[in-house]
């Protein structure tokens, strides 16, 4: 009987009962401040509007529906192997948008290295998602797939984190609402710079969402990613790192940066030119 009970509220739990994506972008996206930054950083480094924007990795494409909503001169394009992830993206999030703004986003099942589309004015690589590529040459061959797949004008925004506590295997909390967000650095190996991290989400109810989502990426340092961009054809690459608040935290904002500094986790874009 007792094991009985315990079934019930399992499957009735909210961590049985919550939507892992949702749970994702409330915990690690914001894709208006994300395209806020990118539309502005764009016109000041290049002078001009962009329009036509590429999420590689997108996911959900929560950034590309974003994009279509600033305008009617601007167009989408969403590249994600993952066919579940993105049908989550078309039910939940390209349905909200206007069947006007729908039309301006193309979803492209495919792997980043090889979906080619109409060239971009930005082409964005969020979340960390290029780290999925483990050696120099896999790395370069996104890169050049990458200053392929933008305009001559157009850059390229890549994310990227550091610090020591990058190098750790270790697990960071963060409360919400509803849910608390466990970012977990499982695995690092130095040998390798083989790194897997996980997400789970962890409920009031006191039950887990462990193991939401997985990542087998390398932990690519800030001078590799930059030379490797060179590599591939990009004549300059510009460091915005984030500064600081009064605690000492990130304050989400992104300035250009020469050398930075030794913080313990620190959080920066690198905007490739051509
Ligand atoms: C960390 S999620 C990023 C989601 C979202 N763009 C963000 O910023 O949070 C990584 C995504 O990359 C996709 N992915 C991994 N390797 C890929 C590849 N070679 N080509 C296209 N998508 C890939 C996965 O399916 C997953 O949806």
């Amino acid at each position: 009987m007792a094991a009985r009970e315990k079934d019930i509220s399992t499957t009735s739990s909210m961590a049985a009962t919550a939507d892992k994506h949702e749970l994702y972008e409330e915990a690690v996206q914001n894709v208006e401040e994300e395209v806020r930054f990118f539309k502005a950083t764009f016109k000041e480094i290049v002078g001009r509007d962009a329009l036509v924007f590429r999420e590689d990795f997108c996911g959900t494409a929560s950034a590309s529906c974003e994009w279509a909503r600033q305008g009617s001169d601007h167009r989408a394009i969403g590249v994600d192997l993952c066919a579940d992830t993105l049908q989550w993206g078309r039910d939940k999030r390209l349905s909200k948008l206007t069947s006007e703004e729908q039309s301006r986003v193309t979803l492209i099942e495919g792997d980043v290295l090889n979906s080619p589309a109409e060239a971009a004015d930005i082409l964005g690589a969020s979340n960390f998602s290029y780290w999925c590529f483990h050696t120099r040459a896999d790395l370069l061959a996104y890169f050049k797939a990458a200053y392929a797949n933008i305009k001559d004008d157009g850059l390229f925004f890549l994310d990227i984190y550091g610090g020591s506590e990058a190098f750790e295997e270790m697990k960071e909390k963060t409360k919400h609402d509803d849910f608390t967000y466990v970012w977990h650095q499982k695995n690092y190996y130095p040998v390798t710079a083989e790194y897997i991290c996980q997400i789970h989400f962890h409920f009031p109810d006191k039950s887990k969402m462990k193991k939401a989502f997985t990542y087998h990426w390398r932990l690519w340092t800030m001078p590799e990613v930059r030379e490797l961009l060179v590599e591939a054809g990009f004549a300059k690459s510009i460091v915005y790192w984030e500064g600081t608040d009064e605690d000492g935290g990130g304050n989400g904002v992104f300035e250009p940066e020469e050398r930075g500094e030794a913080d313990a986790g620190w959080i920066a874009y690198i905007i490739a030119q051509k």
